[in-house]
């Protein structure tokens, strides 16, 4: 029996950059290899010129309808960062989380995805022009009505965060189970951010939260950096550049050139190891391949404390 993956598919490129048979075929060797998790989102992948955002939800739906694979797998999608203005490729003026936008977007979403319900659905970014206990009151009612099977939030900083599940859960309503950040072994600079304005960090703060509220769990994204890890032509980002990246770095070139394997399955393994979930990008079979070792490699105690000791 093929143990299930630990990690969750990305999907950005599926439908464009990656072809409709290539996706498929990613698709297929995913599910073969024990995945399960999918993440998109209704506005995948917006920015590039010429796509309207919807590109990767509809092609997962038409994978999903051909393979008849809806019941194996657990299907995310997020609402709350599309243009409001079709063809604008920034996040200047996006649909937000108004209770009316929510119930629009999941309809459309599930529309495109050519199914009834998703199991995990995203508040994508925070909108704090909405009160929180609206947003919350309309994901409740998606809950409530089978639509959506559990809510998260995605690029919600901490404080925000536990609000939002005291908002709910005094309520008596669906509190966000699940957070979505940017999270990868090596750390930026406090108080440095990467070019995008809505992406949030996992921070310390986020993981001392994270111990006491067991259950909620982490999705990570971006964690492979792009393939900057192994790849000369994806240098890794300024603000991730302090002495404590270069320490993180060489130990994870040890560990991984002492178990014979790729930096990259370090890294994701590192983060599994924490129950954390990363969301793993892909566009090619090796890629895949590289992540699905890497949810079959088990990091020990000793190897762990070592790449968790450079702050
Ligand atoms: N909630 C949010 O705001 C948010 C934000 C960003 C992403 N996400 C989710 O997270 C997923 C992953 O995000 P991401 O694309 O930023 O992740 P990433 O892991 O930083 O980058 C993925 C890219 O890294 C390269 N890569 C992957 N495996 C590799 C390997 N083994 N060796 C060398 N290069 C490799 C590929 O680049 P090439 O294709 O160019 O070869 C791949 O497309 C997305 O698809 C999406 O589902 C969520």
């Amino acid at each position: 029996m093929t143990d299930t993956l630990r990690f969750a598919l990305g999907t950005i490129p599926f439908g464009t950059t990656v072809g409709r048979r290539e996706t498929f075929d990613l698709l297929d060797r995913f599910v073969d290899a024990g995945g399960t998790m999918i993440d998109t989102a209704n506005n995948y992948p917006f920015w590039m010129p010429g796509c309207t955002g919807e590109e990767s939800e509809r092609v997962i739906g038409d994978w999903l309808v051909a393979r008849r694979s809806r019941d194996r797998v657990v299907l995310g999608t997020k609402v709350g960062a599309r243009p409001r203005t079709p063809g604008d490729t920034t996040l200047d003026d996006v649909e937000g989380l108004s209770p009316t936008v929510i119930r629009a977007a999941i309809r459309a979403s599930l529309t495109r995805l050519l199914t009834d319900r998703v199991d995990i659905y995203w508040a994508h970014i925070d909108d704090r022009t909405v009160p929180l206990a609206e947003t919350l009151g309309a994901f409740d009612e998606l809950v409530r009505s089978g639509l959506a099977g559990t809510v998260g939030a995605s690029n919600l900083v901490t404080w925000r965060m536990a609000d939002a599940r005291a908002t709910a859960l005094a309520a008596g309503q669906s509190p966000y189970t699940a957070m979505q950040l940017r999270h990868t072994y090596i750390r930026p600079r406090p108080g440095a951010r990467g070019s995008s304005r809505v992406q949030e960090y996992v921070t310390d703060d986020t993981l001392d939260y994270l111990t006491e509220r067991p259950d909620v769990t982490l999705w990570a994204y971006s964690t492979l950096l792009s393939g900057a890890y192994t790849r000369d032509d994806r240098p890794i980002e300024q603000h991730y550049r302090h002495p404590g990246t270069d320490a993180r770095l060489a130990v994870l070139a040890q560990v991984a050139a002492e178990l014979g394997v790729s930096p990259n399955q370090v890294v994701l393994a590192w983060l599994m190891a924490d129950e954390i979930i990363p969301i793993v990008g892909v566009s090619t079979p090796a890629q895949l391949d590289d992540a699905i070792a890497a949810s079959r490699l088990q990091l020990g105690a000793d190897v762990r404390q070592r790449l968790d000791a450079p702050r």
